[in-house]
């Protein structure tokens, strides 16, 4: 997710699972063959397993982007066909792509010719239709066409995308979900892996309505509160979590957290994706308070975490 899942908060996020499929934030191919790769896709093995998400619309330019980062451990290269930021809609590529379900054909094509057998799997990230589609005659369209392509997982956002008029923001809460039209996509699509999203809000929510599908993925709730993703490997996974509370996960994150600060990175790029950690426990706003307050100051250093975490009852329970 944009300016959410960057490496900061994938390490935090290896902290409360060790299972998870973690994402990158969405990479332009035109970056990725203009600009710095090792810079743009920067990430360690302590986050995988990683999957690379790209945006683009242009089969060869997708191929090249694929030839560049295909060998540099990530385990999945995802399209983007989801993203309704107008941004994205000038590139013509995100969710104003599914419009044209023939040039999506030839994007899929190029960048698994590009991968190659032994290279990461290619996927998609879809919305069920954009606009006025008619989703119930579009969506099986669209995944006839991927069913035929080499791509066998696709993610589906269960909304529509409306490009025009709606922020990125609404149009992740106006349009409304549709869970059960990915079901019957499942039944009529046996073999195509499908992954739910949109509006899962905790993982028992995720397993319930994906139940009959191949996985759910969660945005929001596992950002805004992260303590979420402790469920997911004993609950999914049926392994213990890494840790047993998010305090626990919180101190392990510091020798990472003290590498950024010696690397010369000031200590809110990690605090801020920490501020969710607590919530409607007693020194939650007091936690967020001193982490949003303090983090900025200059010389900032773990002692902000520290202080921030005594304000919060060590009997939490994971
Ligand atoms: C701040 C933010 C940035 C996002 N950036 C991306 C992105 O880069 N690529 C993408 O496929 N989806 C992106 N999304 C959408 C999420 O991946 C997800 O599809 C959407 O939030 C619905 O799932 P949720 O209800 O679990 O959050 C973003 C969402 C948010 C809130």
């Amino acid at each position: 997710m944009m300016e959410w899942t960057d490496r900061h908060w994938r390490r935090f996020a290896r902290t409360l699972t060790k299972c998870a499929l973690l994402y990158t934030e969405m990479v332009t191919a035109k970056a990725l063959i203009h600009g710095n790769v090792q810079q743009l896709t920067a990430h360690s093995p302590d986050e995988y397993p990683l999957a690379l998400q790209i945006g683009g619309a242009e089969p060869q330019e997708l191929f090249q982007a694929v030839i560049k980062t295909r060998d540099l451990g990530f385990c999945e290269i995802n399209l983007n066909l989801g993203c309704p930021s107008d941004r994205v809609q000038s590139g013509s590529f995100g969710a104003a792509l599914m419009k044209d379900p023939t040039r999506v054909a030839e994007c899929l094509d190029a960048m698994h010719q590009a991968s190659g057998t032994a290279g990461p799997e290619i996927t998609a990230k879809i919305r069920l239709g954009v606009d006025d589609d008619d989703v119930n005659k579009t969506l099986p369209e669209f995944l006839e066409m991927l069913n035929q392509s080499p791509i066998q997982r696709v993610i589906i956002h269960a909304r529509k995308a409306i490009l025009g008029g709606l922020s990125p923001k609404q149009n992740r809460e106006i349009p409304p979900l549709d869970y059960s039209i990915v079901h019957s996509m499942k039944k009529e699509f046996q073999a195509m892996r499908i992954i739910l999203n949109g509006g899962l809000e905790s993982v028992e929510h995720g397993l319930h309505e994906a139940e009959g599908l191949d996985g759910f993925m969660l945005g929001r709730a596992a950002y805004q509160k992260p303590q979420t993703l402790l469920r997911i490997d004993p609950l999914v996974f049926g392994q213990s979590a890494p840790h047993q509370t998010a305090r626990d996960a919180l101190l392990a994150y510091r020798p990472y957290v003290e590498s950024v600060l010696t690397s010369g990175f000031p200590l809110k790029h990690v605090t801020r994706h920490l501020v969710g950690l607590y919530h409607e426990v007693p020194g939650a706003r007091q936690f967020r308070r001193i982490l949003s307050e303090r983090a900025h100051q200059p010389g900032a250093d773990w002692s902000v975490i520290a202080e921030a975490l005594n304000t919060i009852q060590d009997t939490e329970q994971a």
